[in-house]
């Protein structure tokens, strides 16, 4: 099972939600009730709070995550394929950067849907589609070559955010709309701690990706990866103590909404 850890969320979702146009077609004003399955610290949880007065409750299988909550949502330790609630409990239930994370999405969009009255929403990102950017020549590269590594390793298809309104037409979801909302985070002087970790981690060639599973390819394409990856790290440092260094990456999350 992969597991999250709450400063990785923090991280990762960090100014995702300031701008909240995207969240538009899930007409929160309109809702009293809403769930957010997956929902990890809460990071959506807390964006949706600030558009209705809502109850909100967010459920997910990991107690360590559900303790960082904001005071205003419930926490429901659960299991997404059998959610502890009735049918129609909730007027909408959402998710993010959840369904990429199951073996069997399709299972789980029909849970959720279960539970909602009125409307399913998902928040999910296509990650064939990054992009980064970077003052180390070499960056944009060899994480290209780790993203595809990843997308081709890992047993859940991480790039599904493409096709979500595919799969909510399969799942009998009505009048699906969509949007897109990308989530830009910079490395730029003045670096913060964050930064600083993140430079330090690459330079010492620590896990690639972190939080992912097993990158495909054989012993000896791997370990020149890491090779060439702590080289980059190592630029990406000395580029940081002059206070050169910059980074760009960009990752589309999709969103849907549909009708139950
Ligand atoms: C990438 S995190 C996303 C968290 C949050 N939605 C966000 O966007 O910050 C995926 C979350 O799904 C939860 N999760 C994975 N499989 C689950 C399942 N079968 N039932 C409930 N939660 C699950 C994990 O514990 C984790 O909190």
């Amino acid at each position: 099972m992969r597991r999250f850890s709450a400063e990785y969320l923090d991280r990762t979702r960090e100014g995702m939600w300031a701008d909240r146009t995207a969240l538009e077609p899930l007409r929160l004003a309109s809702r009293s009730s809403v769930l957010d399955v997956g929902c990890g610290t809460g990071e959506l949880a807390a964006a949706l709070g600030n558009e209705t007065d809502a109850r909100i409750v967010g459920a997910d299988r990991d107690p360590d995550l559900l303790a960082y909550l904001p005071p205003d949502v419930q926490g429901v330790r659960a299991d997404a394929y059998r959610l502890p609630f009735p049918d129609d409990s909730f007027d909408i239930v959402v998710c993010q950067a959840f369904l990429i994370n199951l073996p069997d999405p399709e299972r789980a969009l029909a849970e959720l849907s279960r539970v909602a009255s009125e409307s399913v929403a998902a928040v999910e990102p296509d990650n064939s589609a990054v992009t980064v950017e970077s003052t180390v020549a070499s960056e944009s590269r060899l994480a290209g070559e780790a993203r595809n590594r990843y997308i081709a390793g890992v047993d859940t298809d991480v790039t599904l955010g493409s096709r979500l309104a595919e799969l909510f037409e399969q799942a009998g979801l009505t009048n699906v709309q969509t949007a897109r909302r990308d989530q830009t985070q910079t490395v730029a002087p003045p670096y913060s701690e964050a930064d600083l970790e993140a430079v330090g981690r690459k330079a010492r060639g620590d896990a690639i990706h972190t939080q992912r599973g097993d990158l495909a390819g054989d012993a000896d394409a791997l370990d020149r990866l890491r090779a060439a990856w702590r080289e980059m790290g190592r630029e990406a440092l000395e580029q940081t103590q002059a206070g050169e260094y910059e980074r760009r990456e960009t990752v589309p999350f999709h969103v849907a909404v549909g009708d139950v």
